[in-house]
């Protein structure tokens, strides 16, 4: 059997990695400034991580959801605690779809509504709903094209204004910062606007935070500048530091019915020990912060550089966008200098590392930037 090819390759192998640090087979050494798609939140391979791990799948790794497990229930105190959200409840799944998925049907269930607003240019990840409330026909399949979705201009408020005032609106879905669709903000007013719209209609809110949650922004999550709450959080990625995870963070207005949600690996032991973990190393080393400082660094440093027509981001969520297609740049960054980046479309180059990347690092990619631009 061979691979079903649906990913564009590097023909590069990564066999180890260490810090914001990766290796090829071949031995040769690359700054990571994408964390495997801002996946990796506290560094490659950290032994704190590394030996949470390795005890749990040496003491239990797997059991069902039908019994107590006291790790999901210390993660969702710590995770309450550090996010802000101590009265909010956690639901468990294992991706970002996932998470998605059960906010959206979360949503209908509360107020029995079918119609959901998200954004121009949205992801939010490739199952039924999520797939659908995502901009972008090519990878909608005609199953998922079931009319519940109205995509509006991100920070158009009237626009907004204008269908929630319709009443039937179930849910509006929009990401804390728009990561596919290329580093773009809800300005702090519009997200503030737009919960008051919802309150007023009872559309529930979800804000998509898994790229720009867990500590990217700066924050523990984005839309924590605007000082807004939603009614529903969603988180994946940086949970597990590259353990497949997800979470739903619930606030107390939803009342949990049982089997109304449900998953057979969500919340796992091994995924449990993962995230506390993460949030071991997050507090312990102070990565927000670090996310806050070295990403300002970043992003000042960034707009001397005339080549790049804008530059946008919070922390160590950065999108570069030039005039030209950026497709050699970002080659020569990886195959001359040595940095893995990410894209967003044609023009944009996507920073989204580690956020242990300290200020060396970050100056050492500056210095390879600066080559590769030429
Ligand atoms: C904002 C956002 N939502 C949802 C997803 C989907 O997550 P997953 O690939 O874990 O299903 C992604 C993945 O890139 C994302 O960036």
């Amino acid at each position: 059997m061979k691979l079903y090819d649906v990913y564009p390759l590097f023909d590069i192998n990564i066999v180890k990695g260490k810090g914001c640090h990766v290796w090829d087979d071949q031995g040769t050494e690359y700054l990571d400034l994408y964390g495997g798609h801002a996946v990796i939140s506290i560094g490659h391979a950290h032994p704190h991580y590394v030996e949470a791990i390795s005890r749990q799948v040496g003491t239990l790794g797997f059991y069902s959801n039908s019994v107590i497990n006291t790790l999901q229930q210390q993660l969702a105190e710590r995770l309450g605690r550090l996010c802000g959200y101590e009265d909010y409840a956690l639901f468990l799944i294992n991706s970002g779809a996932e998470a998605n998925e059960n906010a959206l049907k979360l949503a209908s269930f509360y107020n029995g509504r079918t119609r959901i607003i998200s954004f121009q240019k949205a992801f939010h990840g490739r199952t039924s709903l999520a797939v659908e409330a995502t901009d972008n026909p090519k990878i909608i399949a005609p199953i998922n094209a079931n009319n519940h979705i109205t995509y509006l201009p991100l920070n158009d408020i009237e626009a907004v204004k204008q269908e929630l005032a319709k009443g039937d609106v179930c849910a509006v879905i929009i990401e804390g910062i728009q990561g596919v669709g290329g580093i773009k903000l809800p300005s702090d007013e519009f997200l503030q606007a737009v919960r008051q719209a919802c309150d007023e209609q009872n559309t529930v809110l979800i804000l998509d935070e898994i790229q720009s949650g867990y500590g990217r922004s700066g924050r523990f999550f984005a839309h924590q500048y605007s000082g807004i709450r939603p009614d529903i959080i969603t988180v994946a990625k940086g949970i597990g530091n590259g353990f497949p995870m997800g979470g739903v963070l619930i606030s107390p207005k939803f009342t949990p019915v049982y089997g109304q949600l449900g998953t057979t690996f969500g919340g796992n032991h091994l995924a449990c020990s993962a995230a506390l973990a993460v949030l071991d190393v997050m507090e312990e080393e102070r990565l927000i912060e670090n996310a806050e400082r070295v990403g300002n660094y970043l992003l000042e440093e960034l707009k001397k550089f005339t080549q790049i027509k804008e530059v946008r981001g919070r922390g160590l969520m950065i999108g570069m966008e030039f005039a030209e297609p950026i497709k050699e740049i970002r080659l020569r960054l990886l195959k001359e200098q040595h940095v893995f980046t990410g894209v967003s479309g044609t023009h944009v180059i996507r920073l989204l590392p580690p956020l242990c990347l300290s200020m060396a690092e970050a100056e050492e990619f500056l210095k390879r930037f600066k080559v590769a631009l030429g």
